[in-house]
């Protein structure tokens, strides 16, 4: 059988490694192996990843050396042409063309959408990994790339704090995360922050004025506030202004920490778990299943319909909210 790896949506710390385990895990059954290149868009070009001899096939040693690289050797896309009915016939007449007779999409709830929809011109078999920083697909306790981003934006964090109790300032510092909390949330919690403001629950300026003034009267001299990027009440700017208005008791600076969180070499968490689920996806394929995301569930990997990962964002964990405030007394 001849599987087909892509990577697609926004970049994640581990794809690579998790691109290793599918091709790896697939040879070591006997099957063949097609890289497709930028994702949606790459299929849609026909172009392949092609090993030493020039063929497109991805051999054990084309994913040499990969697993501890940030980005991925694939490339990835956001494909316009994709998202069109023709494009996703356009899409299957080439999978047919080339044999390729399943599929493993490497990416996030915008990857998934687009293989569901493929399915519907396409009748090989598809199963997909979570690879997105955002940590905000159902089917798994967390996504391939959210433990590296955390990790990248908690030692920017560290680094703000040391300025923050020089200057006796405020930070706000703006994470990645457009739809849900969680690399805001377990930033805050692993930083100490004194609060994070993530879409899941409402941002109340005037209560937040209230609870810096008390702050500031119990001594602290330094804050740190995360702040998703698609919290409602703006990014880390537009609630400094708010803050500022509202008469905060702190001088403020704020920082977007934007795609650096994406970037640089995955942590052993996101090595393991890419590891684990691009042979859990082969597997499946061999078994003859489709449909489906490999992911990982309290330490166990488990098999989840492609439409039930993206059908409600991946619940925060309301525990971490409640911790983040005690720890800022
Ligand atoms: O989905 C991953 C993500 O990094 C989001 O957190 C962010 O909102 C978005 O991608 C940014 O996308 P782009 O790289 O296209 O600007």
């Amino acid at each position: 059988m001849r599987i087909g790896v892509f990577c697609s949506g926004g970049d994640a710390p581990g794809m690579n490694a998790c691109t290793r385990a599918v091709v790896r895990a697939a040879l070591a059954a006997g099957q063949e192996v097609v890289g497709i290149r930028r994702g949606y868009q790459g299929l849609l070009d026909e172009d392949f990843h092609r090993d030493a001899d020039g063929r497109p096939l991805m051999s054990a040693r084309c994913v040499s050396n990969i697993i501890q690289r940030g980005g991925t050797i694939l490339g990835s896309s956001r494909s316009d042409e994709f998202r069109t009915d023709a494009g996703q016939q356009k899409a299957a007449a080439i999978l047919k063309r080339h044999e390729i007779a399943a599929l493993v999409p490497i990416g996030g709830d915008g990857t998934f959408t687009g293989a569901i929809k493929l399915r519907r011109f396409w009748d090989g078999q598809v199963i997909g990994c979570p690879g997105t920083i955002d940590n905000d697909l159902c089917g798994t306790d967390y996504t391939i790339g959210f433990a590296t981003a955390v990790n990248t934006a908690v030692e920017a964090v560290d680094k703000l704090r040391d300025t923050a109790e020089s200057h006796e300032r405020m930070f706000l510092v703006e994470v990645m995360g457009r739809h849900n909390g969680c690399i805001a949330m377990y930033t805050a919690l692993a930083a100490g922050a004194e609060c994070a403001c993530v879409p899941e629950t409402p941002t109340d300026v005037a209560g937040m004025v209230d609870r810096l003034r008390e702050l500031k009267k119990r001594g602290k001299k330094s804050i740190v506030i995360i702040v998703s990027e698609g919290d409602e009440a703006g990014g880390a700017i537009a609630l400094n202004d708010k803050l500022v208005a509202a008469g905060c008791p702190f001088s403020s600076r704020t920082v977007t920490l934007g795609h650096v969180q994406r970037g640089g070499s995955p942590t052993p968490a996101d090595r393991i778990l890419a590891t684990r689920l691009g042979e859990c996806a082969v597997r499946a394929i061999l078994d003859g299943k489709t449909g489906l995301m490999a992911g990982e569930i309290q330490g166990r990997t488990t098999l989840t319909k492609l439409e039930e990962t993206i059908a409600a964002h991946h619940a925060l964990p309301v525990d971490l909210a409640r911790l983040v405030d005690l720890m800022s007394i």
